[in-house]
């Protein structure tokens, strides 16, 4: 991939984004890249992913479907009912088509940062756990400690993300993605693996 403009695609951001959707997305640009920092990622890549991994929220649900349509994404289901989650899959597409990224992992932190997915790589859980972290989220009573354990566990970090994240959703009768509860059920057999039952 030739040298990727950090800075130019942060001003096509600015441009494209709503101006809250793009301060978010400077939290997860940074968040990103001191969680690289912290395990040894590759620090420019996810600052690319952060950057970028909400390029195509600023759609109407409407206007999701068709972009979906038009690149030929395959829709489940559940994403047809609530578009709002194709956001990371077109996103990506996006990524790729109009801000030429071609770095598969890349475009990978971006299309699973909603869900997360079994077995994630290392880029797309600090992805998925920055858009989670970054210092303007709304505080949620598990905020504090989800964002200290991202700094010493990111598995463990990413288990009480979708921990909390299924729990919000199962009470407030929104639909569950397949996906999210396929990584949930990942995360939480892999810490019941290292810790045991009783952890
Ligand atoms: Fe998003
Ligand atoms: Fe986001």
């Amino acid at each position: 991939m030739d040298k990727i403009d950090i800075e130019e695609l942060q001003k096509k951001m600015k441009k494209r984004l709503p101006r809250k959707r793009y301060q978010h997305t400077q939290g997860v640009r940074y968040t990103a890249a001191a969680l690289a920092m912290r395990y040894g990622a590759d620090i420019q890549a996810a600052s690319i992913a952060g950057l970028l991994h909400d390029c195509a929220k600023y759609l109407s649900e409407e206007e999701i479907l068709e972009e979906c349509k038009r690149y030929q994404i395959p829709c489940s289901g559940t994403e047809r009912e609530k578009p709002y989650l194709l956001h990371a899959k077109l996103g990506a597409c996006y990524a790729r088509q109009k801000y030429k990224i071609d770095r598969e992992d890349i475009l990978l932190a971006i299309q699973y940062h909603t869900t997360g997915r079994p077995g994630m790589s290392l880029l797309e859980k600090i992805i998925f756990t920055a858009d989670y972290i970054e210092p303007g989220r709304k505080p949620l009573p598990g905020l504090p400690a989800i964002r200290q354990m991202a700094f010493c566990d990111l598995d463990e970090a990413v288990y009480m993300i979708l921990r909390d994240t299924l729990d919000y959703l199962e009470h407030s009768d929104r639909v569950i993605d397949d996906t999210s509860r396929q990584s949930f059920d990942y995360y939480q057999k892999l810490r019941t693996a290292a810790n045991g039952p009783e952890a």
